[in-house]
């Protein structure tokens, strides 16, 4: 693309290099605007509409704060107080929002849900996460990990635990970022082979490392950042006896983390629960960045927004 303005953000696989290196720059201009007490207003008199199918304490505020910003505002819609929560359709859902606000940002269940919404809205949409999807927040913490490392190419990535919406989003975007990325989980909790296809096309052709695995012993060693996330997502509750079984062996604990380079980061989307997918000790302790992780979901959905909604940001041909 030349430009992002207009486009959608479901998830990387339309997004090039470039772009999400150029979104990342934006997103570090915008904070350090935001640090120096500049205030922007790429986006007076424009509105989001924010639908929530599920619970969000981090992409709820983080989008809210950022609209409030940049001049503009956000409209919270929790999907059980409007008709689509009563069965109207999506597609319809999606019509009438595009003749009111500027964009939509969507938290629900099924990936094809957001991408339904987007085929019939006028209005770029944003995944504020699918079942299979992250991308905000995986956008987020190649911020966190450019500015604890200096630098994103070379460094390796390991993501333990179970294979879902997180490790999707880190493994779609590491290569393109030229991160090496190792994922690790037990049999039957792997990432989507599509999305390890995808990711894998990606590492050959920028020289990076995929690697998925059931060995967390593998994935771990000697990397830069240590990455994991709840062993139930929402909508799993059901199954959260029989993870912590089947997960225990990936527990992000001192020993595990031995293996790591020695200054290795720690880092967690959030929610967290101490004692099961990682040891209080870890998550608390020195090498944790994970509310810096949370502190730049405000800064980098500001970059999304803007250049989807404004067209800030430098996005030329590569
Ligand atoms: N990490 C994240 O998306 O958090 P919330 O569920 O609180 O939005
Ligand atoms: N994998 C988690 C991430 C929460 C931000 C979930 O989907 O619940």
């Amino acid at each position: 693309h030349q430009s992002l303005c207009g486009q959608d953000f479901l998830d990387f696989s339309s997004y090039s290099s470039g772009e999400l290196r150029a979104l990342l720059k934006l997103a570090e201009t915008l904070k350090e605007a935001q640090k120096t007490g500049f205030t922007h207003d790429l986006l007076v008199g424009k509105t989001l509409g924010m639908i929530f199918e599920k619970a969000s304490t981090r992409t709820r505020v983080s989008f809210e704060v950022a609209m409030l910003q940049l001049g503009g505002h956000a409209l919270y819609l929790p999907s059980g107080t409007t008709q689509m929560g009563r069965g109207e359709p999506i597609a319809d859902t999606a019509r009438v929002m595009s003749r009111y606000v500027d964009a939509v940002m969507i938290r629900t269940f099924g990936h094809e849900i957001v991408q339904e919404f987007a085929e019939y809205a006028t209005i770029p949409v944003i995944n504020g996460l699918t079942d299979e999807h992250h991308p905000c927040q995986a956008l987020s913490d190649a911020l966190t990990i450019l500015e604890h490392k200096g630098r994103l190419e070379g460094i390796t990535i390991a993501y333990l635990g179970d294979g879902n919406n997180m490790a999707h989003s880190l493994l779609q975007l590491a290569p393109k970022l030229g991160m090496n990325i190792r994922v690790a989980c037990p049999s039957g909790y792997l990432p989507m082979r599509e999305v390890v296809e995808e990711a894998i096309h990606w590492g050959q052709a920028n020289g990076t490392q995929v690697l998925v695995t059931t060995d967390p012993l593998r994935a771990i060693e000697d990397a830069d950042v240590v990455y994991t996330d709840v062993w139930a997502s929402m909508g799993d509750e059901a199954e959260a006896e029989e993870r912590k079984q089947r997960f225990a062996d990936y527990q992000v604990n001192a020993e595990l983390v031995a293996q790591a380079a020695p200054d290795y980061i720690f880092m967690h989307c959030l929610p967290a629960h101490r004692g099961e997918e990682v040891t209080a000790e870890i998550i608390d302790g020195p090498h944790s960045v994970v509310f810096d992780q949370a502190e730049n979901r405000l800064h980098v959905q500001k970059a999304i927004l803007s250049a989807l909604m404004a067209d800030a940001g430098a996005f030329g041909e590569d």
